[in-house]
């Protein structure tokens, strides 16, 4: 289909240095255009074909879209959504929408457009709802170079970029290393997660925080009598960053058993804070390296999603009228991306992966009819994995373990100790990390227990942030004999 123009001058730019140039220019520019010409028409009849192979999953999806388009328009307050096609969808804020939030990087403030290719969407974020996002040391074991440059990239005090010597990262690593995750996929039914926006001082929502089964927070967000009607007074989960590890200690006391989660490197702050409370702490898994993590605010939905069926969210900015970034227990404080924030939370929750609650919302009655249902999430979820498929040319592998791209074992005798360690200081001695790496499997919720089985007790993990295909996948082998 195409030909290859011969070179007019045999190989040789003798004579004239002008003439040749703008000739070759010329040539190249033509090569250049057919090229692009051919891909794009080969990837054009692609497309047909695809089209014309999977009718099924493009109807699916676009009826999906149609209800993800009904599901913002009631719940958006002003935003809407514009269908591209089966995939991709656009979030438009309304005419005239204040956009006062300025990106410093590209010296522009926000635009009131966003686009979105709700099939990847769908498929990152129900890959959480199996997920494992605490770092282990099967993960380690079993991710090449797991020990040599993944947990080096973890630890800020080592001044290397590779564990030269393995010895010294175990040591390092060993008091927030559990053998095997120690949370589960659907552990709980529901769960809240609550950020820190100045915007929950306008509401009441404490009893209904602490009615879940487990509430996560983050940094030095405070928990007590003087709040307690706005957050709740439950704590079982805290996401930390370095900045938040100088504040935590009064902030934890009462709270023994809440777990900390270090949402992306452990450092001397972190060391010296851990060495003084008595609390369990892990490491974050999917963390995005290098390309710098994204809020703590997905952090946390993320950590949520690989526990709990329902996620609500409480005391995220997402309410129109945008004007500072405030904090519910100090001064407001620099924030990032207002608008981008609340049209992908908006697009969340009209793919049934959160709940958002927030003061504009609080008075209108609880009903979620106008959210997609489980079942037409699934089946979209479905389609879009089989027209992903279809486009990759990998088809025929449609079940759970289609994404692990590398594999691990570990028997039942090679488990290893739960965490901790065993020159821990006095008040960690008191840690209750029994409480959940060593919970009975019959005391497991059901819907956990039937995941386990499903999965044949395996463990699943991203190797790199948002890729959706490069798991890092453990099996336990049960013990035998039953
Ligand atoms: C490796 O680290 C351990 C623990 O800190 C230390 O005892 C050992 O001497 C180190 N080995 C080398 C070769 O530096
Ligand atoms: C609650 O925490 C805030 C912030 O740390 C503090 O100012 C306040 O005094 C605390 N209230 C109570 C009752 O402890
Ligand atoms: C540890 O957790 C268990 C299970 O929730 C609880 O019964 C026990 O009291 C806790 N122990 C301590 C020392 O907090
Ligand atoms: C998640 O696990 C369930 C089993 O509980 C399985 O049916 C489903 O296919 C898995 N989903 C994904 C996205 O891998």
């Amino acid at each position: 289909m195409m030909k290859r123009p011969q070179p007019p001058f045999g190989g040789g730019g003798s004579g004239g240095h002008r003439r040749p140039a703008i000739l070759y220019l010329l040539i190249a520019a033509s090569v250049f255009s057919l090229f692009i010409f051919a891909i794009q028409s080969s990837l054009f009849t692609g497309n047909q074909n695809i089209l014309a192979v999977n009718k099924e999953e493009i109807w699916i999806l676009s009826h999906f879209q149609s209800n993800v388009k009904q599901c913002v328009a009631k719940r958006g307050l002003g935003l809407t959504a514009n269908i591209i096609d089966h995939c991709k969808l656009v979030l438009k804020f309304p005419e005239g929408t204040d956009s006062r939030w300025f990106n410093k990087q590209f010296k522009v403030f926000e635009p009131l457009e966003y686009s979105y290719d709700v099939c990847e969407t769908l498929l990152l974020w129900e890959q959480y709802r199996n997920m494992s996002t605490i770092l282990t040391r099967e993960y380690l074991d079993a991710r090449p170079d797991g020990w040599l440059t993944y947990a080096a990239k973890r630890i800020a005090q080592l001044g290397a970029d590779k564990c030269y010597n393995r010895t010294l990262c175990e040591e390092i690593l060993r008091m927030l290393l559990p053998p095997y995750p120690p949370f589960h996929p659907h552990q709980f039914k529901t769960c809240a997660v609550v950020g820190n926006s100045g915007d929950l001082l306008k509401t009441e929502f404490g009893e209904e925080i602490d009615s879940h089964d487990a509430v996560i927070r983050d940094n030095e967000a405070p928990v007590n009598k003087t709040y307690a009607k706005h957050v709740g007074m439950k704590r079982d989960f805290r996401i930390v960053v370095r900045g938040g590890a100088r504040n935590m200690i009064p902030i934890l006391r009462g709270s023994d058993d809440e777990v900390l989660i270090i949402k992306s490197l452990t450092h001397r702050v972190f060391n010296e804070m851990i060495e003084r409370v008595p609390n369990p702490v892990y490491l974050f898994q999917g963390i995005v390296l290098r390309r710098g993590a994204k809020g703590t605010g997905m952090k946390t939905i993320e950590l949520a999603l690989s526990m709990c069926d329902i996620v609500d969210i409480y005391g995220f900015t997402v309410d129109p009228g945008y004007t500072e970034w405030t904090r519910y227990f100090s001064e407001p404080k620099g924030g990032h991306n207002p608008l981008q924030g609340r049209a992908y939370y908006q697009l969340l929750e009209c793919l049934g992966v959160i709940r958002i609650h927030s003061p504009m919302r609080a008075k209108r009655k609880v009903d979620w009819s106008d959210v997609p249902n489980r079942d037409m999430i699934n089946k979209a979820h479905m389609a879009a994995v089989r027209l992903t498929n279809a486009q990759t040319g990998q088809a025929g592998d449609l079940g759970p373990f289609r994404s692990c791209k590398v594999w691990g074992n570990v028997g039942p005798n090679e488990r290893g100790p739960i965490s901790g360690s065993p020159d821990m200081s006095d008040i960690r001695k008191r840690s209750n990390y029994s409480k959940w790496e060593e919970m009975p499997f019959e005391k497991l919720r059901k819907e956990a227990q039937d995941h386990y089985i499903q999965m044949q007790g395996t463990s699943m993990y991203k190797m790199d942030g948002n890729k959706l295909d490069d798991l890092v996948c453990v099996r336990h082998t049960l013990e035998s004999g039953n």
